[in-house]
């Protein structure tokens, strides 16, 4: 944890340089003497024929522009057969810029469904780490699919030792469901709130990236696989719901700005095929991602399109303000549209909804009142019911929702509505943990036992950190909780605390 609170202390450092470029001449160290390839590699939305590797070059990652001195850099990169690369199979060249802070996107083309491939960058300095990629299955493959999702990974508040078990699995992709970074430093919320830590503009978002990325678990579990990835919250600003910040005093256009920095901060450093934005505040994440013809990823975003939040951020017993206005939406109508009418016309085995926050409506208070959370799907229950309900519609008994957010593990049936009690099961959701938000965690928060009776579609819970690995098989969808027991201290081993099973085309969830 020392090692964290130094990194954490540097990088709030050099968030308050970045705007005093002469201390900075005074205080980095020469450009370019260093390695360049300090933010490690990944590779990332892979299809049949292509993957998308990513680099930074960073020789000092804590300057702005990661150290570089504003030039045009060629890197050369390969894509290999074999770990040696002896057997190459496609190489190019790729000019850095510094208004995309030096990163390196590359959409490979051209490779053999359903293939491991290895890959490199190199400069004259040097060459980067090798990293592993994987294309998918051809339509109409049902290769099993083994993969790990994962979220919530606050730099200050734990190590990520589930990150280094998540590397020694046997995995074809990850897929990571946001908060990679938080926008507030420190351990504790109270000194965000009390001293207003947080990163603004694109340098400070870049430096924070930078600091996680410096992280030797993360680097070594982007270099196994492909990844998928969306954004929740903390990429941009706490509970942020379109153009409305966590604090009012901010504006619209001020919100506008610092969306746009954190949406290309976040873009500059994910192995994502997004084309670049006309403006970099509209940048849509939202695609899709087959596995063959067993699943279907559909890449969601909850936070950009969304209605503000009813009756404030937090906890409410409803019914509250304006709770349940029909007009208020969860993806903004266009999202909608587009998985709604996708599902329609998917025929893939499972159909996959990788999302942020949860959507079993979670009553927190035992007896009469409900109490729920006003930043999760329970905020938005005419959006949500009319989602469940074209699932029902669609893709009943086939539909996966994979969630992220609340740092704690929850298993939930959905039914094809929550307006009232004793509609069909439709679809499960896993909610996962998260990677170190939240520190050690719960065997189990208090809440939970106090209102099992009023949540039976909620089947299981646990809060300490970890992942979740998947087994999907045309049959069957398996989830194992990984969890560790803490996170403060090094070395935690990994343990499954519970596996889960939905067989394709019947309701219900069932423990194994
Ligand atoms: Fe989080």
């Amino acid at each position: 944890m020392l090692r964290r609170h130094f990194l954490s202390d540097l990088s709030r450092y050099a968030v308050l340089c970045a705007g005093a470029p002469n201390l900075w001449r005074l205080t980095t160290r020469p450009r370019l003497d260093g390695n360049p390839f300090t933010l490690g590699v990944a590779s990332g939305d892979p299809t049949p024929n292509a993957c998308v590797i990513w680099t930074r070059l960073a020789p000092d990652p804590f300057a702005p522009l990661g150290g570089m001195d504003g030039s045009r850099p060629v890197v050369d990169w390969d894509v290999a057969e074999d770990e040696g690369f002896s057997r190459i199979v496609q190489r190019g060249r790729y000019t850095c810029a510094p208004e995309l802070g030096y990163s390196v996107h590359v959409d490979v083309q051209g490779l053999a469904p359903d293939r491991w491939y290895f890959y490199r960058f190199t400069l004259p300095a040097g060459s980067s780490p090798v990293g592993r990629l994987r294309t998918t299955p051809a339509e109409g493959a049902r290769t099993p699919l083994d993969f790990a999702f994962i979220s919530c990974q606050h730099y200050e508040q734990g190590l990520f030792t589930a990150f280094d078990h998540l590397a020694a699995e046997d995995l074809d992709l990850v897929a990571h469901l946001g908060d990679y970074i938080y926008e507030y430093a420190g351990a504790d919320e109270r000194v965000r709130r009390h001293h207003g830590f947080e990163v603004v503009s694109v340098d400070d978002y870049r430096a924070r990236y930078a600091q996680y990325k410096l992280d030797p678990a993360l680097q070594l579990a982007h270099q196994r696989c492909p990844w998928i990835v969306t954004w929740d919250d903390h990429e941009v600003d706490n509970n942020y719901a379109g153009l409305v910040g966590e604090n009012s005093s901010e504006s619209a256009e001020q919100m506008r700005q610092r969306r746009a920095a954190a949406y290309q901060a976040y873009w500059e450093h994910q192995p994502v095929r997004l084309p670049r934005a006309q403006s970099w505040a509209d940048l849509d994440i939202t695609r899709t991602a087959n596995w063959g013809s067993l699943a279907r990823f559909w890449v969601m975003d909850t936070r950009q399109y969304r209605s503000d939040q009813a009756c404030g951020d937090g906890n409410d017993v409803v019914p509250c303000g304006e709770w349940n206005d029909p007009s208020r939406t969860m993806m903004g109508a266009a999202q909608e549209r587009w998985l709604v009418d996708g599902l329609g016309a998917s025929r893939a085995d499972w159909q996959v909804l990788a999302q942020q926050v949860m959507m079993a409506p979670f009553d927190m208070r035992a007896g009469a009142d409900t109490l729920l959370s006003m930043d999760q799907w329970s905020g938005y229950p005419v959006a949500r019911d009319r989602l469940l309900g074209a699932i029902a519609e669609r893709t009943r008994g086939r539909t996966i929702v994979l969630t992220g957010d609340i740092h704690a593990s929850y298993v939930n049936d959905l039914h094809a509505g929550f307006d009232r009690p004793g509609r069909p099961i439709v679809a499960a959701e896993f909610v996962g943990t998260s990677m170190s938000s939240g520190g050690d965690g719960y065997d189990e928060y208090p809440s939970w036992a106090a209102t099992r009776a009023d949540n039976p579609f909620m089947k299981w819970h646990n809060a300490r950190r970890g992942y979740v690995r998947c087994r999907v098989t045309p049959e069957e969808w398996r989830a194992d909780y990984r969890v560790v027991p803490f996170v403060t201290r090094p070395g935690a081993p990994v343990t499954t605390a519970t596996s889960w099973r939905v067989r394709r085309g019947m309701p219900g969830i069932e423990q194994l």
